[in-house]
């Protein structure tokens, strides 16, 4: 982990809320580092050096917690919107500490969600240099040719660059699994588009070798420890 992080993210990382929340507090004079009141959110923090207090007490490193959601569609993955439509915060009652989506999903996107508040642990799972795989069932809103298979297989271009080979397989004319190790934004749906075709529905079936299993949509459980285990496997540093 770095030895330093702003404070609006120290605050936040220790399980007591969201960013925008921590930038809130910090603004409020709740917060102290080395006992004096800082309000600067971007306030560089060494955790060698610097003590930091919330309401005058000091910060606690929470209990790391790792939840699978099974998204349903119709939630946004934000903290808070500002169109007030549902978030999957919403669902997860029961749950004390903070913690934030590994990677997002789509509002019409359904299927696996881990969160956490372990960030090292989030990392490893979304920075494409790990290349954990996700898997992608897509329904399309016309069938798809053979050569849209191997457009995807190969790689498309995007406004933001190609996309990298990927693993695809057709499961019947208007529905393929696409296997990504990145992560970009609305990327299955570019990918669709770049192919002259459309998502119908889209669903996240796997992380991994993680699957939602016979959770209902809507509801969570917490992940286990050899599911921990599995998903950082083989996982080794990029260089
Ligand atoms: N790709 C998308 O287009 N949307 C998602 O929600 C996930 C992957």
């Amino acid at each position: 982990m770095a030895a330093q992080k702003t404070l609006e993210r120290v605050i936040s990382k220790a399980g007591l809320g969201s960013r925008t929340q921590a930038r809130t507090w910090i603004h409020a004079r709740r917060v102290k580092v080395n006992g004096k009141v800082v309000e600067n959110p971007d306030h560089w923090i060494d955790f060698d050096r610097d003590k930091v207090e919330f309401d005058c007490k000091p910060l606690e490193v929470s209990e790391k917690i790792y939840l699978l959601l099974h998204k349903p569609v119709g939630y946004i993955t934000t903290f808070k919107d500002p169109e007030g439509r549902p978030t999957v915060y919403d669902l997860l009652q029961g749950v004390e500490t903070f913690v934030s989506p590994v990677g997002r999903l789509d509002l019409d996107t359904s299927g696996l969600l881990i969160l956490t508040n372990d960030s090292q642990f989030a990392e490893q799972l979304t920075n494409p240099d790990y290349h954990v795989p996700k898997t992608y069932r897509v329904r399309c809103q016309t069938p798809v040719s053979d050569a849209g298979i191997e457009a995807l297989r190969q790689g498309v271009e995007l406004s933001d660059g190609p996309t990298r080979p990927a693993n695809v397989k057709r499961i019947d004319e208007k529905t393929v699994e696409i296997i990504l190790t990145e992560g970009r934004n609305r990327q299955v749906r570019r990918m669709l588009e770049a192919i002259d075709n459309k998502v119908e529905t889209l669903t996240r079936i796997r992380i991994g070798t993680l699957g939602v299993g016979p959770l209902e949509a809507g509801q969570w459980r917490r992940l286990t420890s050899p599911e921990l285990d599995q998903l950082l496997r083989r996982r080794t540093a990029p260089p």
